[in-house]
């Protein structure tokens, strides 16, 4: 039977009867899971008996219903639950590319993503070009050696969105692997393998999980694919916790109510925005003066709940508005209920210049603003006194 998104958030990935009949799947911290004689272990490793788990680091039931929820949502075979959002980039770019390879990368995307592959995966001989969020600027950094393109849509802080129609379809042509960071969108809004990509990443520590209580990360794609990704984590060791992959079966109930809102605040916060004199410039892409607009329309079912925007003046002006909030707090991530506010060039390019920031685009009067679950009116409250001169 077809399921709804909203249905598959409460339901998928796990068996209507449970252990001790409980409701809820539950929390298994087993760390290993005993034969019951040796005769059952000679079966097991002969392949002729199923079992789902054997030691911790290879598998947990509740970290297992998780993943088999995450992949119904995304409309993938399979997933795979990683121990931040970071632990599934690296996890897959490590499967993917081998010395020599090249990947193209786009700009305006999470930061430390573009340093694991400009610094880490060069010490291994895997070269990359880094190019705008645009499938024309992608298609001229291919080279015969690219194994793999790796964006994010919407981006980070711009809220670019990429066509993945248009950008399947080149890697096709090249034979290329696509992964796509799709955290700022969620399956909610955006479900890129249904265009024909590859590999599915999220932050499930944003919105997935989307109560600023747990870290984890999510890799989503063919089953072979994600098989071989559970192979190299048995081995790297760095597992999520059953303890983050209940939290996110919990917060995963909520989920389809939870992005209806992000969006809906989130769009009337940017048109509040737009229409403020004190405010420069907003970038969220359900607003028709947002680049991506048309992109955004096309193959998004609605925006998320990231702004970005620049004030009138300088850094010091942007940060009297963040002091001045008192909704949002200050802090770093995106995609849980409590609304959060910061200024890119601070917060992710404290170290660098004036100058090194403009270089990469990060603009002095910016800000980022997560649009939690509060009421929408009262953070425009909130918003018009702190922008208020
Ligand atoms: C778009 C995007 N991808 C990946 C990550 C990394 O996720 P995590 O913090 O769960 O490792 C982040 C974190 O902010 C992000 O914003």
């Amino acid at each position: 039977m077809a399921r709804s998104l909203d249905t598959l958030t409460i339901h998928a990935g796990e068996p209507r009867d449970k252990a001790h009949d409980s409701l809820v799947t539950p929390l298994i911290l087993s760390t290993a899971y005993p034969f019951r004689d040796t005769a059952e272990l000679h079966r097991y490793f002969r392949g002729e008996i199923e079992r789902n788990e054997e030691y911790g680091r290879y598998g947990n039931p509740t970290q297992a219903v998780a993943e088999a929820r995450l992949a119904a949502l995304d409309g993938g075979e399979a997933a795979l639950l990683t121990a931040s959002g970071m632990a599934a980039i690296v996890t897959t770019l490590l499967a993917i590319v081998k010395p020599g390879a090249h990947l193209v990368i786009t700009a305006d995307s999470y930061r430390k993503t573009r340093v694991f592959v400009r610094d880490f995966l060069a010490k291994f001989g895997v070269e990359h070009s880094c190019v705008e969020p645009d499938v024309a600027a992608i298609a001229a950094a291919i080279t015969p050696r690219t194994r793999l393109i790796i964006s994010e849509t919407p981006t980070n802080p711009y809220l670019n969105c990429l066509d993945l129609e248009a950008l399947a379809a080149l890697a096709r042509a090249h034979r290329i692997k696509t992964l796509i960071d799709a955290t700022l969108a969620t399956p909610f809004n955006l479900r890129p393998l249904e265009f024909g990509i590859d590999i599915v990443i999220h932050s499930a520590t944003k919105y997935l999980g989307g109560h600023n209580d747990l870290l984890a990360g999510v890799v989503v794609g063919k089953r072979e694919f994600i098989e071989a990704l559970r192979d190299h984590q048995g081995m790297f060791g760095a597992l999520p916790s059953p303890f983050a992959a209940y939290l996110l079966i919990r917060g995963l109930k909520t989920f389809a109510v939870r992005m209806q809102r992000h969006n809906e605040s989130a769009l009337r916060i940017a048109r509040f925005l737009e229409s403020h004199p004190g405010v420069e410039r907003v970038w969220y892409p359900g607003l028709e003066s947002h680049p991506s607009h048309a992109i955004a329309r096309r193959q998004m079912r609605g925006f998320g709940g990231l702004i970005s925007f620049t004030v009138r003046g300088n850094l010091e002006d942007a940060t009297r508005v963040v002091d001045r909030v008192r909704i949002p707090f200050l802090a770093p991530s995106l995609g849980g209920a409590e609304s959060l506010i910061e200024q890119p060039p601070l917060m992710s390019y404290y170290e660098k210049s004036p100058e090194e920031r403009a270089a990469l685009g990060i603009r002095e009067n910016l800000i980022r603003l997560s649009v939690g679950l509060e009421d929408p009116e009262d953070l425009i409250a909130d918003l018009a006194q702190a922008l208020a001169p």
